[in-house]
C-alpha cells in the first residue's frame, strides 16, 4: 500500500468545490482504492479527492480504522437533513498537519450519496460517523475545519498555518 501524497494548508486544490462524478468507471474505482490506500497509511479516518489533488466529489471514511467494516466510499455526498442538537467536538485533518481546533456541527445527519456502482444510497450518522462525514463533505466545498473554529482559536494557530502556507508554496 502507499500514500499518493496528501495536499496541505495553503494548496489551491484544498478550496476549489470538486466536480460532481457522473462516470462510474474504472477510473473512479481507480481513485477510491488510492484513496483508501492513502487514507490507511496516513492514518486518517476520512479523507476527500481534493486532499490527494483530484477535484472530485469523492470521499472516503473509516472512523474503526482496525475494523475494515466500517470503511465506506461516498461519491457525490450531500447532507439531506441534520438535527438541531449540534456537539462541539475537537478536529484535525491530514491536510492541516500539527492543528486541532473544537468545531460545532449537527450531532445527527442523514447524507444522500452515491455508492462505487452509482447505486443511490441514504445513510443516517451520529458521533464520529457524522463528524467525520460532514468534515469529508466540507473538503469537497473547499472548506477546512480551522474555517469553522472560534475567532480566538484561529487566532492562536494563525502562525502555524502561515508556516504550513509558506511551506506548501516551496513545494
Ligand atoms: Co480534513
Amino acid at each position: 500500500m502507499r500514500s499518493l501524497g496528501v495536499r496541505i494548508y495553503g494548496d489551491d486544490v484544498l478550496r476549489k468545490k470538486g466536480e460532481p462524478v457522473e462516470e462510474f468507471d474504472e477510473a473512479l474505482a481507480g481513485l477510491i482504492r488510492g484513496m483508501v490506500e492513502t487514507m490507511i497509511v496516513e492514518e486518517g479516518v476520512g479523507l476527500a479527492a481534493p486532499q490527494v489533488g483530484v477535484s472530485r466529489q469523492v470521499a472516503v471514511v473509516n472512523p474503526e480504522p482496525d475494523n475494515p467494516d466500517t470503511l465506506v466510499a461516498l461519491v457525490n455526498p450531500r447532507i439531506v437533513s441534520c438535527s438541531d442538537r449540534t456537539a462541539c467536538v475537537e478536529e484535525g485533518c491530514l491536510s492541516v498537519p500539527g492543528v486541532r481546533g473544537k468545531v460545532t456541527r449537527p450531532a445527527e445527519i442523514e447524507v444522500e450519496y452515491q455508492d462505487e456502482g452509482g447505486e443511490r444510497r441514504r445513510l443516517k450518522a451520529e458521533g464520529l460517523v457524522s463528524r467525520i462525514i460532514q468534515h469529508e463533505i466540507d473538503h469537497l466545498n473547499g472548506v477546512l475545519f480551522v474555517d469553522r473554529i472560534s475567532l480566538g482559536a484561529r487566532a492562536l494557530v494563525r502562525g502555524k498555518l502561515r508556516e504550513l502556507a509558506r511551506h506548501d508554496r516551496q513545494g
